[in-house]
């Protein structure tokens, strides 16, 4: 059975979906997307992605009208037809197709394209831990929107997996670290959690808030505060956050053991936490 994607109001075989020469996504890289993750064929955390979707497209001024419900219903059902038990949504909107001109066309039909697949969590990440190297952030000034103009990430991740890790952080000219690749970043130490603050180069990461809102519950340390690469090397257990993998803990960054080099307890209690977390909507 082929796998089913949506595309401007059809439902279509993934291989004959596609999209249109002159999309402006293609050609400028003007739109913006969501990596929404399914457990047990469930949506989480639905409402939190929708949320900064809209935000995005209000902030690129994008004319889109489907509304959190239909969206939801296209994703519904994407996750019945492609038997999608653990995996993601991804979501792309563009401003649509147009003569190909830099300044926004008078008018255009934005481009809407849902694809999903299955993707279980690897456990191996999570048991092991993963290393991670650093790169200079080469991003532009609005890393706080989730736009489809990913180069920089892309080359940041390419030279990650060219060193064996798993991913890039990308670090400033004053060596402060702002994020991975495609993920958050977070360190533990003396017993206290910390991640950046959301600024113009960090993402706000919907795992991030969620997390925050889980640590602040359960009373646990936490400090939102900038950190640079010396701290890190400094910190006793470190971690990524993403939609597609919830938490990977880091035991290695530039080849400096983290820690005692293993997974540590704040870590595995955070991904215990937020796992529960997950199984609550679930079991709603
Ligand atoms: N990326 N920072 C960057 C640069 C990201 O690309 C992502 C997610 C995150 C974490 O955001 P969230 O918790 O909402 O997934 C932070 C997705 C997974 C991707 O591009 O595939």
């Amino acid at each position: 059975m082929s796998r089913i994607s949506y595309i401007n109001g059809l439902y279509k075989k993934h291989y004959e979906a596609s999209v249109h020469l002159e999309d402006r996504g293609n050609q400028f890289a003007d739109g913006v997307y969501e990596v929404i993750p399914v457990r047990f064929s469930k949506l989480i955390d639905c409402n939190l992605h929708l949320e900064r979707l809209f935000k995005n497209i209000n902030s690129l001024k994008i004319d889109f009208n489907l509304s959190n419900k239909t969206l939801k219903f296209i994703f519904e059902r994407l996750i019945y037809l492609n038997k999608i038990k653990d995996g993601i949504i991804y979501l792309q909107v563009s401003r649509g197709v147009a003569k190909r001109d830099h300044a926004f066309p008078d008018f255009s039909i934005p481009t809407i394209f849902v694809t999903s697949r299955n993707q279980k969590l690897d456990k191996k990440l999570l048991q092991n831990g993963v290393k991670v190297v650093t790169t200079k952030d080469l991003r532009w000034a609005k890393c706080d929107i989730k736009t489809i103009s990913l180069l920089p990430n892309v080359l940041a991740k390419q030279e990650a997996y060219e060193n064996n890790a798993y991913e890039a952080l990308l670090v400033d000219d004053e060596s402060f670290i702002n994020e991975g690749s495609s993920s958050n970043f977070w360190i533990v130490k003396d017993n206290i959690i910390y991640t950046g603050p959301i600024t113009n180069k960090v993402l706000p990461g919907i795992t991030r808030k969620v997390l925050k809102e889980i640590i602040n519950i359960e009373k646990m340390k936490f400090k939102e505060e900038r950190f640079k690469l010396e701290d890190a090397y400094e910190a006793s257990e470190a971690m990524l956050t993403n939609s597609s993998n919830v938490i990977i803990p880091v035991v290695k960054i530039n080849n400096k053991k983290i820690g005692s080099g293993i997974p540590g307890n704040i870590v595995n209690k955070l991904y215990n936490l937020i796992e529960k977390n997950i199984f609550n909507q679930i079991n709603m």
